[in-house]
């Protein structure tokens, strides 16, 4: 009856599809968690290059069974053009395989645009959010004025209430100087969505409660990552959900008796997309060498990502908020050729120092902090053929060595290159 949970250890984008492909041949239910189509994961599937940004990478497994869970936020529009596009590329994405939890929420176009209304307010101090109408979308569920999906049960009815709330919607973008939006032409397209989605509904704690029950594997997918975790990351740049591993209780409701491992995803450098504080950044030539060569720019996006260097202190941090039993290491080939590397092993404010993030008084806290950083050696070999890890050069070794003993779990997997089979299990 195991459960594991898939988190991210930084602020998303560390490679979590990896990881999910390594475990999908033991998974029977592969659920989402948290978020919405603001997260992005490139999938290659016969031959064909696709994002994916609402279902769980699991459902090129043709054998797992998908959910959507109660946590995440539903843009409709977006999950039938998914739906399709795989559909398209021969993937079973039928509703005996890939299920919607009805007490999700759904996100309006009306979310959207006061998601851009709100950036454009805050000016300097913007988010950077997706735009994709996240924040506004979990505020209207905390405010209990959400619509869930299981409405779209009744299409036709389901296209009255979306009305209703584009209506009001519109009253708040009027007031921010941004056009309204016809609130029968988003009912329309919203009820036509409903009827495609309608047969994928299904009540989803049940769901997880008998795959549990039955002695079956449930893998939690999580989305973005532990900093940007709406009540642990560097609040306010965060995303609206939670992201860190309790979120997949909350979100797809079971309890924490049946969680057998908490793999955290850490990339072996650090990047973020987006505003707030980023403590290692780089903003010379080395970051741009990584950004290049770990094609770092924004899957839903596009937007380059911010590049620095690995952070222990974040690490320890994910592994306490998380109850991390164990980390997956991405992208370590991206870092050969950089000489010599760095890594941050504690922060220092005047006389103080900890080995811990000093997070607790939020962003603002944190920018009082100073990094301490520790050198270590390069490598100039590649890495992509390394197969165990004994194939790794020596510094590479000691890389991970060092994280090892910085975090005081095991590394369960590594990284070394785009393609599936560019993994190490130590
Ligand atoms: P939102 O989730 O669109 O509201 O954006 C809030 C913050 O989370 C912004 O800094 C985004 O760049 C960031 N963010 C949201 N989703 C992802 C993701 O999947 N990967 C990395 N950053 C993300």
């Amino acid at each position: 009856m195991p459960a594991i949970i898939i988190v991210g250890a930084q602020w998303g984008d560390e490679g979590k599809g990896r990881v999910v492909d390594n475990l999908a041949g033991e998974v029977h239910l592969a659920a989402r968690y948290n978020g919405g189509d603001n997260a992005g994961h490139t999938v290659v599937a016969e031959g064909h290059t696709l994002r994916l940004h609402l279902l769980p990478s699991a459902v090129l497994h043709p054998y797992v069974t998908c959910l959507v869970g109660a946590g995440v936020v539903v843009n409709p529009v977006r999950l039938v053009a998914e739906l399709d596009e795989l559909a398209g590329l021969g993937v079973d994405v039928g509703p005996e395989r890939v299920k919607l939890a009805a007490a999700a929420h759904i996100i309006l176009p009306t979310h959207q645009a006061l998601d851009g209304a709100g950036e454009t307010a805050r000016g300097a101090a913007a988010i950077g959010t997706t735009r994709r109408g996240i924040g506004p979308a979990y505020a209207d569920k905390a405010a209990r004025t959400g619509l869930r999906a299981g409405l779209m049960a009744d299409p036709e009815d389901f296209g009255e209430r979306v009305a209703e709330v584009v209506r009001a919607h519109n009253r708040l973008l009027e007031s921010a100087g941004v056009a309204p939006l016809s609130p029968a032409d988003v009912a329309a397209q919203y009820c036509a969505c409903a009827q495609r989605l309608r047969p994928h509904l299904v009540d989803g704690t049940a769901l997880v409660g008998e795959t549990l029950e039955a002695g079956r594997v449930l893998l939690c997918e999580g989305a973005q990552g532990t900093l940007l975790d709406l009540d642990h990351g560097t609040y306010p740049y965060v995303t609206s959900s939670s992201a860190v591993a309790g979120g997949a209780l909350t979100g797809l409701g079971f309890g924490p008796r049946h969680v057998s491992r908490v793999i955290g995803v850490a990339k072996a450098y650090t990047t973020r997309v987006g505003g707030g504080p980023f403590p290692s950044e780089l903003l010379d030539e080395h970051g741009e060498r990584i950004r290049q060569a770990g094609r770092e720019y924004g899957t839903t996006t596009g937007r380059p990502r911010r590049c620095g260097w690995l952070d222990l202190p974040i690490l320890r941090y994910a592994v306490r908020v998380n109850g991390l039993s164990e980390l997956a290491l991405t992208k370590l080939d991206v870092l050969t050729g950089i000489h010599p590397l760095q890594v941050v092993v504690a922060y220092r404010r005047g006389r103080e120092e900890t080995r811990h993030l000093p997070l607790g008084f939020g962003a603002a806290g944190l920018e009082e902090w100073r990094p301490v950083y520790e050198e270590m050696a390069g490598w100039d070999e590649s890495l992509g053929e390394a197969r165990r890890f004994t194939d790794l050069p020596a510094a590479a070794r000691e890389y991970v060595a060092r994280i090892e003993k910085a975090i005081g779990i095991p590394i369960t997997l590594i990284g070394v290159g785009p393609e599936r089979k560019q993994t190490i299990v130590p």
